[in-house]
C-alpha cells in the first residue's frame, strides 16, 4: 500500500473511532475540536495535535500525522511516555505486555511508579534515543526495572491507577475489565486481534470493536495519535 492511502486509511480509522467514542456519549467533547477530558474531567487539556501546536518542547516529541510532519519510525516507547506526561495525573503505571520495559524505564526516570507484567524475562535495551536532547542513552547491563513475570491477570489492577498495553496483544479486553472491576484509568494503543476473547463483526475495524466495548463497559474513551509508524492510535479510557 502507498504511503499516502495507508496515511488515508489511519485518517480515516482515527475519525471514525473518534466519533464512536464521542457520539454515543453526552458532554464528551468531540476530538476534532481538538479537546480531550483530563482525570478530573475537565474538557480544556488539548491532545496531542493541539498540544504540537501549541508547544516548543513537544513538538519534536509529541505528534500526529500533521500534514507536513514527517512520521518517526519508532520511538513509540519515548512518544507514548511524553504523551502520558503531557496529558495524565501521575499514577502507579502497570505496564502490561511491556516487553523490554523501556516505557517503564522512562515513567520512573519521571518520577512515576512504573512496573512491567509481561511473562516474557526481557532486559531493557541497551541504548535508547532521548528525543528531546537527540542524544543515545546508554544504559547499564545491570538497569533493571520492577517486572511481574505472569500473564496479566485483572486482580493485579488493584495495585495500579493506570493500566497501559502498548501493542499487548491478547491483553487489551482483559485490561478493559479490570480497569471496569477496580475503578481504574486505561491507556491503550491495540495492535492486532491474536489472542482476544471478542472478535469484531464483518465491516468493522479492531480499533472500532475496543471502543465500542470500554464505552459499553463504562468508560469515557478518548482516541489520541502518536507520530510513529504502525498501529499509532491510542485510547485513552476513564471511568466515568
Ligand atoms: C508485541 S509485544 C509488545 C511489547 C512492547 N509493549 C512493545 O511495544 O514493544 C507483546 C508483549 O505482550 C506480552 N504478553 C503476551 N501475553 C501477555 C499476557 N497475558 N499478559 C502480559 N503480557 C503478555 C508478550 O510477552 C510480549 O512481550
Amino acid at each position: 500500500m502507498s504511503k499516502r492511502k495507508d496515511r488515508k486509511q489511519t485518517e480515516e480509522l482515527f475519525e471514525s473511532v473518534s466519533q464512536l467514542a464521542g457520539g454515543g456519549q453526552p458532554g464528551l467533547p468531540q476530538t476534532h475540536e481538538a479537546e480531550t477530558f483530563n482525570d478530573a474531567g475537565h474538557t480544556n487539556v488539548p491532545i496531542a495535535d493541539e498540544a504540537l501546536a501549541n508547544s516548543k518542547e513537544l513538538a519534536p516529541v509529541l505528534a500526529s500525522a500533521l500534514p507536513g510532519l514527517r512520521q518517526m519510525k519508532k520511538f513509540r516507547f519515548q512518544l507514548l511516555h511524553q504523551w502520558m506526561l503531557a496529558h495524565l495525573q501521575p499514577g502507579r503505571v502497570a505496564d502490561v505486555g511491556g516487553g523490554k520495559g523501556l516505557l517503564t524505564y522512562l515513567l520512573r526516570q519521571s518520577g512515576w511508579p512504573a512496573t512491567v507484567i509481561d511473562p516474557v524475562p526481557q532486559a531493557l535495551p541497551t541504548k535508547f534515543k532521548d528525543l528531546t536532547s537527540h542524544k543515545q542513552i546508554h544504559l547499564a547491563a545491570t538497569e533493571t526495572v520492577p517486572r511481574l513475570a505472569q500473564n496479566f491477570e485483572p486482580a493485579m489492577a488493584r495495585d495500579f491507577d493506570i493500566l497501559v498495553a502498548l501493542h499487548a496483544h491478547g491483553c487489551n479486553i482483559h485490561l478493559i475489565e479490570a480497569a471496569a472491576q477496580y475503578d481504574r484509568r486505561f491507556v491503550i494503543l491495540p495492535c492486532c486481534i491474536i489472542h482476544e476473547p471478542i472478535y469484531p463483526p464483518l465491516g468493522v475495524h479492531w480499533l472500532q470493536c475496543v471502543v465500542d466495548y470500554a464505552t459499553r463497559t463504562g468508560f469515557r474513551v478518548q482516541p489520541f495519535r502518536l507520530n510513529f509508524k504502525g498501529q499509532n492510535i491510542g485510547l485513552y479510557g476513564l471511568p466515568l
